[in-house]
């Protein structure tokens, strides 16, 4: 028996992409309406994807389960941003994305679209080191350093937050990334000595 009822109703197709549809979360598919429609049908098709990356608009052409993180260091060429489990539990991969601190590895490109993201290369200016990168040079707070990149963004979120107040805020507020090499007791020295800097803006 043919698929084809004859109305141009093509039930294998519809199969097809009421199954793809599911597979592609709410923002993703909310995120690629109009323009991308046929895509959001179907998640193997690339999408166009426009991210604003350390002030400056890139455009992609990504398949549409991209996330931000592969989008940097695959599509970009930003690599500064590690890949340390692929699964939030690390904090490698940290961003902000406006003032917030994100895992990049389970935010999708698509769902970043029209917001600022912040990445370890655009946080100094020129030159001149964040306050924040000086600090951890400072007070030695790596050893190896694959950590380093998420920790200071994730640090800069963490003062601007106003949970750097005490070591014990700063312990429990960094906790989301963490330090095979156990550099923690630095960080937090790292953390202390650039938040005044930081909030004086
Ligand atoms: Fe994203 Fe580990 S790589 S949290
Ligand atoms: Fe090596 Fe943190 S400095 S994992």
């Amino acid at each position: 028996m043919s698929d084809n009822s004859g109305s141009g109703f093509d039930r294998r197709a519809f199969m097809a992409g009421t199954a793809a549809s599911t597979l592609v979360p709410l923002t993703a598919r909310a995120a690629t309406q109009g323009s991308d429609a046929a895509a959001a049908q179907d998640p193997t098709l690339p999408v166009d994807v426009t991210l604003r990356v350390n002030g400056e608009d890139k455009h992609l052409r990504i398949d549409a389960r991209t996330t931000v993180l592969d989008a940097l260091r695959e599509h970009l060429g930003l690599t500064g941003s590690k890949k340390g489990c692929d699964h939030g539990q690390c904090g490698a991969c940290t961003v902000l994305i406006g003032d917030r601190r994100v895992v990049s590895c389970l935010t999708l490109a698509v769902a970043a679209q029209g917001q600022d993201i912040t990445t370890i290369e655009g946080l100094a200016s020129g030159d001149r080191l964040h306050p924040m990168q000086q600090a951890f040079i400072d007070n030695d707070a790596f050893q190896c350093g694959y950590c380093t990149p998420g920790q200071i963004m994730s640090a800069v979120a963490c003062v601007k937050e106003g949970h750097a107040g005490s070591d014990a805020d700063i312990r429990e507020y960094m906790s989301g990334n963490i330090c095979r090499c156990a550099a923690y007791p630095n960080i937090v020295a790292a953390v202390k000595q650039a938040a005044p800097d930081i909030m004086k803006g």
